[in-house]
């Protein structure tokens, strides 16, 4: 039977196992989208923070693209303040922070030119719990009126900070968007926390923070039995992990091969030889 393509959170929403990241990518943004999605890409990343993200030129490429909105995966995210470019801010800065929620969440239905967003992540914990609760609840009013279907968070990596929100919460993180790298411990620890409550891990700079992980004679030795590159050695282990990577590549082959991640197999030795490298599989 061939493998399934989506993992499902918690909240039951479907997310491909490979997802499109959108940053940096500028006036380029609809050209960029646009041939992810005619490579295969069913998973958009994108959030409304100027600053680095285009979100307008997403939705342009979803639109242009024509294909059905229920077969793409759109995720967005709610920017807090200190992450925003003061200059050009998709909200009112002196307004309360629920109506910043608000009209974060407006302006990304209308960027990406659609009813409902499939996820929805807090770029980043506000400077308190208490603070962080707020955003939340107003994020919670919004999947209870059906116009999101899952809640996320982003760059937390302080696994007790993760642990209060989803005590306090009622509707629980269905995602943690973090980047995995050396300095957190590979968040083992939190990865643990999501594997048991069904919260889908997404990994970014994933190739970025790791050129020894990719040059040691592990990937390397892999690679070149299975003549995949140590890029795909590297995402299939995360995948087969239960991890989804966010690729946000600019090169159409490097588009092809990311894709080709869902169509091959490493043994569960190759994994836990991979991820041997960050310090051992979560079991
Ligand atoms: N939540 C957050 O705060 C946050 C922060 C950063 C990023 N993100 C999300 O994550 C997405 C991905 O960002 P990222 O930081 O992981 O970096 P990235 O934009 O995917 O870039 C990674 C680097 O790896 C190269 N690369 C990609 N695929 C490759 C392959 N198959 N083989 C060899 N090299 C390859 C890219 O070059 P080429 O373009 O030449 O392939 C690029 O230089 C972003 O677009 C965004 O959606 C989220």
């Amino acid at each position: 039977m061939p493998e399934d393509k989506h993992v499902t959170t918690r909240s039951q929403v479907k997310i491909p196992k490979m997802i499109y990241g959108t940053a940096w990518k500028k006036e380029r943004t609809t050209e960029y989208v646009q041939q992810a999605l005619s490579a295969g890409f069913r998973g958009i990343d994108t959030a409304c923070q100027p600053k680095h993200y285009q979100e307008e030129l997403v939705g342009k490429a979803i639109q242009i693209s024509a294909i059905p909105r229920s077969e793409i995966f759109i995720q967005t995210k709610f920017t807090p303040l200190p992450g925003q470019d003061p200059n050009r801010l998709p909200y009112d800065a002196k307004a309360p922070l629920e109506t910043q929620v608000e009209q974060s969440i407006g302006a990304s239905l209308k960027n990406l030119g659609t009813e409902y967003l499939d996820s929805l992540v807090l770029h980043s914990p506000l400077h308190s719990l208490e603070t962080t609760l707020v955003a939340w609840r107003k994020m919670e009013s919004f999947v209870r009126e059906g116009q999101i279907k899952q809640l996320g968070i982003s760059n937390c990596y302080d696994k007790r900070l993760f642990e209060s929100l989803y005590d306090h919460v009622d509707i629980k993180p269905a995602v943690l968007q973090n980047r995995f790298y050396s300095e957190s411990g590979y968040d083992r620890a939190l990865r643990k926390f999501c594997q048991d409550q069904q919260i889908v891990y997404q990994s970014f700079w994933t190739l970025t923070a790791n050129p020894h992980i990719l040059n040691s004679r592990t990937v390397q030795k892999i690679s070149s039995e299975l003549d995949y590159t140590p890029a795909q050695i590297f995402f299939r282990s995360l995948i087969q992990q239960g991890i989804v990577p966010l690729t946000g590549t600019t090169n159409p082959l490097h588009m092809e091969q990311a894709l080709a991640c869902l169509s091959f197999t490493l043994s569960s030795e190759q994994v836990n030889d991979v991820f041997s490298l960050t310090g051992g599989s979560v079991k």
